[in-house]
């Protein structure tokens, strides 16, 4: 079973959601533990889960199918969100906010008490079985005013916002995660926590989880800490020398200047 640590309500809220055909929306933070919550909600509620990365040139074929030409001619493939709504399963739409405006042409029958897809090109009218599921995410510190989405489509969403854990929480997931002990966890942790507080570094994103735990591997594997920590926490905040230095001396002042 996958691992998730939850920090509130969200499981029962998404069971609820489940409960009654509800699609969900959830908003967050990179690395905050999202898509590791949905694939734990899956895996709880026992079905099987598509995902879809959507970009800006995703369109509604991408998610619905299209016609390929096989040997035999043309034939119908099913999409993801297709094979989703036809086995029962939940469609997982990564940054929503990307895909382009026609796919909530197929998506808003699906998110209400309709629960149809209607598939243009085969002339098909398909009814969503039981346990299908829509779940969409995005993080609105990247969103652009105009990709906002529309109230329309909001308000079909149960909606929650995730952030990154609090500090026991997270080091119990930095533990779990990479198999590091205690004292260690608890200083990445510290050191996360003092990194997050600094807002004169205009960093397009903070500090998250997930850097957290490829720090931990790292040291895992050998390499000293401070390494360690330029190399999976620091570097991928930011390309400017200048902020890296800055940063890197939250780096020492927690594991010491020195290589260990
Ligand atoms: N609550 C949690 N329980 C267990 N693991 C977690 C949790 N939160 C974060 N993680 C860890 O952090 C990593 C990143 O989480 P995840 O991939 O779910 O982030 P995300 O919110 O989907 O980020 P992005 O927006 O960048 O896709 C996971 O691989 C997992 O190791
Ligand atoms: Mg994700």
């Amino acid at each position: 079973m996958t691992f998730y640590q939850p920090a509130g309500n969200e499981i029962a809220l998404f069971t609820a959601a489940a409960e009654h055909g509800l699609p969900v929306l959830i908003k967050g933070p990179t690395g905050c533990g999202k898509t590791r919550f949905v694939r734990y909600m899956a895996e709880k509620l026992g079905r099987p889960v598509y995902t879809v990365a959507c970009h800006d040139d995703l369109t509604a074929s991408d998610l619905v199918g299209r016609h390929l030409i096989g040997p035999e001619g043309t034939y119908w493939q099913d999409g993801p969100l297709t094979r989703a709504v036809r086995e029962g399963g939940i469609c997982y739409l990564d940054e929503v906010v990307e895909a382009r405006k026609d796919t909530t042409v197929v998506l808003h029958p699906l998110a209400d008490d309709r629960r149809e897809l209607p598939i243009e090109r085969t002339g098909e009218l398909l009814q969503a079985a039981p346990g299908f599921m829509l779940v969409v995410s995005y993080n609105p510190g990247y969103q652009s005013l105009l990709k906002g989405m529309k109230p329309s489509t909001r308000q079909r969403f149960v909606s929650m916002s995730f952030d990154y854990p609090t500090p026991d929480l997270e080091q119990a997931i930095v533990r779990e995660e990479s198999g590091c002990d205690a004292d260690l966890a608890s200083q990445l942790v510290g050191l996360a926590s003092a990194l997050r507080k600094l807002k004169d570094h205009d960093l397009e994103e903070a500090a998250s989880t997930r850097l957290l735990i490829h720090t931990a591997y790292l040291v895992a594997s050998g390499m000293p800490h401070i390494e360690a920590c330029r190399a999976g926490m620091i570097e991928p905040l930011s390309d400017d020398a200048v902020t890296v230095n800055a940063l890197m001396e939250v780096v020492y002042a927690v594991f010491g200047q020195s290589e260990d």
